[in-house]
């Protein structure tokens, strides 16, 4: 049977999938099954932000499989404990210590369990446009409601909605039962939403004020991505809790929470864990991941080259009526449409010619590149949707 058809017949029906089985990939490339190649803007949504099959990171999981997949967390794990010691040269200053998980949502569940318990408070603040993930807390504090609304019954009732960006809305949703504000420094999914410089300085000093505790979930935006190594770094902000995903494992899965020693110290054994969080071959691959990123300083290519991509895109945005506006920092670049019709047109016909964009928000053509790409390949795209942004208003 069919790639296509096995999959519909046997696998959950909870992803609308475009029409192509991607078969292997190296650097910016992919190849579907039929041969035909494609340039990757997407990287897996923000996660192969080496390029596909890094040689650094291939050899790295090639090499540990060898010696020790896994062992459980009731022993002292090798890679488990170096990476640790290695995130703390690239997190802000504030997060010295970890706790490993397999993915964006199960950090966040962490990074929950963590605020309630050290604050010794129920609810949690979170955002507008937020994205926060698919288990029941993760998804309690996301914005869209038709995330919600179908698992009302599984989800906890602790979460107070603000609109993003808006401070005084903070100071007033705050009250003596806050533990945590969380915040994504820049969204993604809800669009690539950058805030004024003065919000995240401004909840940490609302948090600081009021003894709450601040978390950046920074799955999507950590690991160099915005042109920093975290986007809170851009503000100088120091959070109490941080999330990371996505690029840690540059395709591995790997979950994490960073946090403030005391903070992290108020979890006790007993109070979390996860069998495969931080197991031996996850960890070797996240420490190649951070050691290759250090080498070939790619958070600030990713600031260099995003910035000329942004410049790009502005020049389409200048030329094209319907573009409505570009935003976004270093390589997590958005490009809002007029209409959600013209944001699925463009992101199937740049496929048609072989270049994989994502659509978020319904029409934000949203571009997260691996943090590697190169400037012929940028202006390839652009050219390519300088045709595209003309053919689909015709
Ligand atoms: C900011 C943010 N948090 C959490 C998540 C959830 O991560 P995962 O899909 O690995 O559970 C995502 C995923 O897109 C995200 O963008």
């Amino acid at each position: 049977m069919e790639i296509e058809k096995l999959s519909e017949r046997y696998v959950a029906y909870t992803y609308k999938r475009q029409p192509l089985v991607l078969v292997k990939g190296e650097g910016m490339f992919l190849w579907d099954s039929k041969g035909k190649r494609y340039l990757d803007f997407t990287g897996g949504i923000a996660v192969c932000s080496l390029g596909h099959c890094h040689s650094t990171l291939t050899k790295a999981i090639c090499t540990q499989a060898k010696k020790l997949m896994h062992v459980s967390n009731l022993y002292y794990i090798q890679p488990q404990a170096e990476l640790a010691a290695l995130l703390t040269r690239v997190t802000p200053r504030s997060i010295e210590k970890f706790f490993f998980c397999n993915s964006g949502a199960e950090a966040i569940e962490s990074a929950f369990k963590l605020a309630v318990k050290h604050a010794r408070r129920q609810r949690i603040i979170t955002m507008e446009g937020s994205f926060h993930g698919r288990t029941a807390a993760a998804v309690g504090a996301t914005w869209k409601f038709s995330y919600r609304k179908p698992f009302e019954a599984i989800i906890p009732k602790i979460f107070d909605f603000v609109p993003f960006n808006n401070l005084a809305a903070v100071e007033r949703a705050i009250g003596d039962q806050t533990a945590a504000v969380v915040v994504e420094p820049i969204q993604g999914e809800g669009g690539v939403n950058v805030p004024s410089d003065d919000y995240l300085p401004g909840l940490r000093k609302l948090c600081d004020e009021y003894g709450i505790v601040l978390i950046c979930d920074e799955v999507q935006t950590g690991m160099g991505r915005t042109g920093k190594w975290f986007a809170c770094q851009h503000w100088g902000v120091e959070p109490d809790e941080i999330t990371m995903a996505k690029a840690l494992g540059g395709g591995f899965p790997v979950g994490c929470l960073g946090a403030k020693s005391n903070v992290m110290n108020s979890f006790s054994p007993g109070d979390h864990a996860s069998t495969f969080g931080g197991n031996p071959l996850a960890c070797a691959a996240a420490k190649a991941v951070v050691q290759t990123m250090q080498k070939r300083k790619l958070p600030q290519r990713s600031a260099k080259i995003g910035e000329y991509f942004k410049k790009r895109l502005e020049e389409l945005a200048n030329k094209h009526l319907c573009v409505r506006e570009v935003r976004g920092l270093g390589l997590l670049l958005g490009m809002e449409l007029a209409t959600k019709e013209a944001a699925e047109a463009a992101t199937e016909a740049a496929r048609k010619k072989g270049y994989l964009i994502n659509c978020t928000a319904e029409k934000v053509l949203r571009f997260v590149p691996p943090l590697t790409v190169e400037r012929k390949y940028i202006d390839e795209l652009i050219e390519a949707l300088d045709k595209i942004l003309v053919e689909i208003r015709q």
